[in-house]
C-alpha cells in the first residue's frame, strides 16, 4: 500500500563536516551504525526552537507543569497509560541516568544484572562506577531471543546483585517485552529486593503495543525506575532532554537527590521546548515515520532473501536497528564490520560490543532515506562476497 505522506522521508541533509558523530566519516564511507536517524526532525519541532530563540534570551530554567503534562499525554494517547507527574523529574539524558541511578542506589562492588546483548553502553555505566556486570543473557533460537526466567532468577537471588537495567524495548535485538514477561520480571525484582531500571527511550518506534513498565500493577512498581526521552523518537540527541518516572516516593527523593547533586537536573533553553512540541504535536511524524521504517525493513528482508541468504534478519518488533545474524560467515563481527567498512565504506555496529551472542550480528541503522538504504545493502552484498572469496582462498 503507497502511504500518502504529509512530511518528508526522502530528502536528507548533507550532515558532513557538521560536527555530527555519525558522520565524521570518509568522503567514500556510509555510516548505517549509531542510532542517530537521518530523517529531518519534525518540522513543529523545528519551529518550536525558532520560537525559543526568538525570546533572545537563555537564562536558568526549571521543567514545570507544561513540560510534565506533555510527557503524561504523549504516555496517555500513544501507549494507553497516563504516568502521574509527580512520578518524574527532568534529567539531561538516558545514559546521565543510568549512570546517576547506578552510583546512587548501588554501592561499589555490587553487581548490576543485565541481559546481553544489550545496549553497550549500560557495561560503562556500571564497570566505570566501579559495579560488576551480571548477565543474565538473552537466549537465542531460532531467530528468536527469550529471556531464560530460572537463570534470572539465579541471578537475582546472589545478595550482591541490587540493580537490574531493563531495555523495554530491547537494543539490538528489537523485542518488546509483554505486560507478562515484564511482569515477571518485575516479581523476581521485588522477590529478591532488587531495584529495577527500565530504558524504554525506544518504545515509540514500536511495530507491536508496548507496555511501559510504569503502568505495571501498583504493589510491581515500588523498585522501579523508568527512563524515557523524545530523543530516540525525534532524533533529537542533542537536545539532551529525558524524563525519569518513579512511582515509589521514598525511592524518586534517592534518584532526584542523586541527579541534583550530580548537576543532570537542569534543562538548557531548548530541551523543554522541543519535548512539548514533541510529544502535544509529534504524532503524525512518528506515525508516518513508523511506516517508511516498515518500508525499509522490507526491502532489507527482501534484499536479503534473494541476494544474500547466508545472512538472516533477526525479526524485530521495534526500533530503526535491524540485528543481522551473520554467524554463517564469521564468528568475529568486529573484524567483519572492520572487513566491510574497509573494503566498501559501510560502517555498521559491530554486535560483539552489545555482549552475549553478539560476535555473530552486524546492526544496521535503517533510519534514512530508502536510496540510502539501497546503498549500503549493495555495500553490504559486496564486502560479504569478497569476505567469502577472501576465506575460501
Ligand atoms: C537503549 C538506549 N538507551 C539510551 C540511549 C542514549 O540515551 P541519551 O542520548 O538520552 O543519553 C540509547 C542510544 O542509542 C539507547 O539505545
Amino acid at each position: 500500500m503507497e502511504v500518502d505522506y504529509m512530511y518528508d522521508f526522502e530528502n536528507s541533509i548533507d550532515r558532513r563536516k557538521t560536527d555530527s558523530i555519525k558522520w565524521d566519516v570518509k568522503d567514500n564511507e556510509l555510516p548505517m551504525w549509531v542510532a542517530d536517524m537521518d530523517f529531518k526532525t519534525a518540522p513543529e519541532i523545528v519551529e518550536a526552537i525558532h520560537e525559543k530563540a526568538d525570546q533572545k534570551i537563555f537564562g536558568y530554567e526549571e521543567a514545570g507543569k507544561a513540560y510534565f503534562n506533555a510527557v503524561a499525554g504523549w504516555y496517555e494517547k500513544e501507549h494507553d497509560f497516563r504516568p502521574q507527574t509527580d512520578w518524574m523529574m527532568f534529567v539531561t539524558g538516558v545514559v546521565p541516568a543510568i549512570s546517576s541511578i547506578v552510583r546512587r542506589v548501588t554501592s561499589i562492588g555490587d553487581n548490576v544484572l543485565v541481559q546481553a546483548p544489550v545496549y553497550n553502553i549500560f557495561y560503562n555505566s556500571i564497570v566505570n562506577n566501579g559495579r560488576h556486570v551480571v548477565s543474565s543473557d538473552l537466549v537465542f533460537d531460532n531467530l528468536a531471543y527469550q529471556i531464560d526466567f530460572k537463570d534470572l532468577d539465579e541471578k537475582l537471588s546472589d545478595p550482591l546483585t541490587t540493580l537490574m537495567i531493563l531495555c523495554n524495548p530491547h537494543n539490538p535485538v528489537g523485542k518488546v517485552w509483554s505486560r507478562e514477561e515484564l511482569t515477571k520480571i518485575a516479581e523476581l525484582c521485588n522477590k529478591h529486593h532488587v531495584k529495577l531500571l527500565s530504558d524504554e527511550i525506544h518504545g515509540d518506534i514500536t511495530f507491536k503495543p508496548y507496555t511501559p513498565a510504569f503502568s505495571l500493577d501498583k504493589d510491581l512498581v515500588q523498585n522501579l525506575m523508568v527512563c524515557v526521552s523524545p530523543s530516540k523518537t525525534f532524533n533529537v540527541a542533542a537536545i539532551h532532554a529525558a524524563t525519569i518516572i518513579v512511582p515509589n516516593e521514598n525511592l524518586r527523593e534517592q534518584v532526584s537527590r542523586g541527579i541534583n547533586s550530580e548537576e543532570l537536573a537542569e534543562p538548557n533553553s531548548f530541551a523543554m521546548p522541543v519535548t512539548i512540541a514533541a510529544y502535544e504535536k509529534g504524532h503524525e511524524w512518528v506515525s508516518e515515520l513508523k511506516q517508511q521504517i516498515l518500508k525499509n525493513k522490507q526491502l532489507v528482508q527482501e534484499f536479503l532473501a534473494k541476494e544474500l541468504p547466508e545472512v538472516k534478519l533477526v525479526p524485530s518488533e521495534a526500533t530503526y536497528l535491524l540485528w543481522m545474524d551473520t554467524g554463517a560467515i564469521s564468528d568475529d563481527s568486529k573484524e567483519l564490520a572492520g572487513f566491510i567498512r574497509s573494503k566498501t565504506g559501510l560502517y555498521l555496529s559491530s554486535g560483539d560490543v552489545y555482549g552475549g551472542n553478539g560476535y555473530d550480528f552486524l546492526r544496521m541503522n535503517i533510519a534514512c532515506p530508502i536510496s540510502t538504504v539501497k546503498d549500503g545493502l549493495n555495500r553490504l552484498k559486496q564486502g560479504i562476497d569478497m569476505k567469502k572469496e577472501s576465506s575460501a582462498k
